[in-house]
Formats: C-alpha cells, sequence, structure tokens
C-alpha cells in the first residue's frame, strides 16, 4: 500500500484541478506555499563532477508548467490520467495505453514522439487517453500542448471571420505547441471548408515534425470499393465510415507517416453505459 499522503487535498501532487469551468484549471496546492526544498529560493545545489551547480527547484518549475496545462485547454469533463485509465484486458485498449505511454515518455523536443491516432465506438477512453497525455506531457515533462475538437474548430473559425480573422490566424494557436491533439476527427459535414481547413493543420503540423495525436470514431480500414481517384464526391465522403473518406488522401497519407494506427474493434463496450449500468 502506498503511504498516506501529507497533503489529504492534493495527494501531495503539488496542485488542484478545477473542473467547474469550460476547461481544466489548474492551480498549485497551499501547501506549496513554502518550499521546505530551497527555503523559498528557487534554486538548490548540487555537485556535479566535483563542481557545485545551482539548479532550479521544484517550486519555480511548477508554476511554469500550471500555465502550459492552463493553456492546452483541456476539456473540464476530461478528467482521465494514465493511472485511472484501466484497459480492462483487452489487447487493443492495452495497446492503446502502452503508445500514449511511450509517446510522452520518449517525447524530447528535439526529437518529438510519433504521434497516434485511437479509432473507436463511442465511450471507449479515446478522449480520456488523449487528455492524459497532454496533462503528463504539460505538468510531468514541461512541454508545450493544445487539445482541440474538430467540429468546434470549424466554427470557432467561421465566427472568427466576422472579427476579421483569417483561417491561418486561427490556425497560429494549434500550430505552435509541440503536442497537439485532434479529437472527433473526421466528424462535421465535410464541406470544403472543413476539408480544406483540417488539410491545412495536419498539413503544417506535418511539415514542421511536431507531435499530433487524433481520437476519432471513424474506421481506419479503407473501403474495398475505394477508387483512389481524388475526386470528391460530397455524397460518398458523408455517407461513409472511413477516416480517408471523411479527411481525403492528403491528410490520410501524412497521418500515416505522423502517427502509429490504432483501431479498437467494434465491439469495444462503452464505458459510459458500463459505468452507469454498474
Ligand atoms: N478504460 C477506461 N478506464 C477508465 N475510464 C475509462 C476507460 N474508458 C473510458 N473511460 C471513461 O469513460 C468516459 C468516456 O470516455 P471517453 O470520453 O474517453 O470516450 P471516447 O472514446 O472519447 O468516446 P466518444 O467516441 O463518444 O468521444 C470518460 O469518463 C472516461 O474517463
Ligand atoms: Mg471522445
Ligand atoms: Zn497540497
Ligand atoms: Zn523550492
Amino acid at each position: 500500500m502506498s503511504p498516506q499522503p501529507k497533503c489529504a487535498r492534493c495527494k501531495d501532487m503539488g496542485y488542484l484541478i478545477d473542473r467547474t469551468h469550460e476547461f481544466c484549471v489548474a492551480r498549485a496546492c497551499d501547501c506549496k506555499a513554502h518550499c521546505s526544498l530551497c527555503g523559498d529560493r528557487g534554486y538548490l545545489y548540487e555537485t556535479v563532477s566535483g563542481y557545485e551547480m545551482a539548479r532550479e527547484c521544484q517550486c519555480r518549475i511548477r508554476p511554469r508548467r500550471l500555465q502550459l496545462f492552463n493553456a492546452a485547454r483541456i476539456p473540464a469533463r476530461c478528467n482521465g490520467t494514465f493511472e485511472d485509465f484501466k484497459p480492462r484486458a483487452q489487447q487493443k485498449l492495452v495497446l492503446a495505453k502502452e503508445t500514449a505511454w511511450a509517446t510522452v515518455h520518449e517525447y524530447k523536443r528535439e526529437h518529438p514522439s510519433r504521434g497516434f491516432v485511437i479509432s473507436g465506438p463511442v465511450g471507449t477512453g479515446k478522449t480520456h487517453l488523449l487528455c492524459a497525455t497532454l496533462h503528463w506531457l504539460t505538468l510531468e515533462a514541461g512541454f508545450s500542448a493544445r487539445y482541440v475538437e474538430s467540429s468546434f474548430l470549424y466554427s470557432e473559425i467561421k465566427n472568427g471571420f466576422s472579427h476579421g480573422q483569417s483561417v491561418l490566424d486561427a490556425l497560429q494557436p494549434l500550430i505552435a505547441p509541440d503536442v497537439l491533439a485532434i479529437d472527433e476527427l473526421g466528424r462535421g459535414r465535410c464541406t470544403e471548408f472543413e476539408l480544406e481547413t483540417i488539410d491545412e493543420l495536419i498539413a503544417r503540423r506535418y511539415n514542421s515534425g511536431r507531435t499530433t495525436i487524433f481520437a476519432t470514431n471513424y474506421l481506419l480500414t479503407k473501403r474495398p470499393s475505394a477508387t483512389g481517384s481524388g475526386y470528391y464526391d460530397p455524397a460518398q465522403t458523408q455517407a461513409s465510415r472511413c477516416l480517408v473518406d471523411r479527411i481525403g488522401d492528403r491528410c490520410w497519407s501524412r497521418l500515416n507517416e505522423m502517427c502509429h494506427l490504432i483501431e479498437l474493434p467494434q465491439e469495444t463496450t462503452d464505458y459510459r453505459l458500463n459505468r452507469t449500468r454498474r
């Protein structure tokens, strides 16, 4: 059994997460108001190869990480962490968790990890794993990150038009972060505007070599009848259950290079329904 935490409020994490607004907001816990490690100096001395060196203390690093977490705009309802994701011995859920975990552990700014796409039916923990990844990368590792849901992005961009904002102005905050999570990929009406927007965003993330992670309800398998002609047929695109049809060949091709692809079986149980039935 793990030892009793000294602070019952934050369980010794040093921060608390408020979920009463649209996005998760992290703040330092009162138990960290004074730092017993460095006596509030903000740095510690350590001996490296016989030399005494100063290094930043956790108390100085923590506020920056809280800011990174808050800037990621993780929806308040997404309180998932790696610790509380239970793959229930299902092979593909185990793989999805391991892949997300490897993405955070192998992440280096000079050598960004390969991203991942998790496809699967509703309530199977896809958003949970995206948010757990961003949570860890910001708060535990100090990298910048952003979460976005594709259909919210389209309506936000359209709202921006009335304020003179261009598509590129709106995409800029999504191009810059070390890691971007795009949720609900392929959802929407697949209009030319939506296809062009997602194409622009994915192409820019691809060109910059930055890590991008995705979740989708659409299938990662290609329709057997697909002609691959690249011809845009709105009726066929809207009816398709395949991600490639929903986002187009250009995005699909980049995704395959940028990401590990994981498809959860269609029979994977809906965690939401299971929870409410218990
Ligand atoms: N394996 C799991 N272990 C613990 N909690 C889980 C697991 N799978 C899902 N959950 C929880 O179930 C709820 C629904 O999960 P989530 O929102 O991640 O599903 P989703 O796959 O993104 O669904 P949708 O396709 O509807 O967006 C969340 O509260 C999440 O934390
Ligand atoms: Mg989801
Ligand atoms: Zn505390
Ligand atoms: Zn300190």
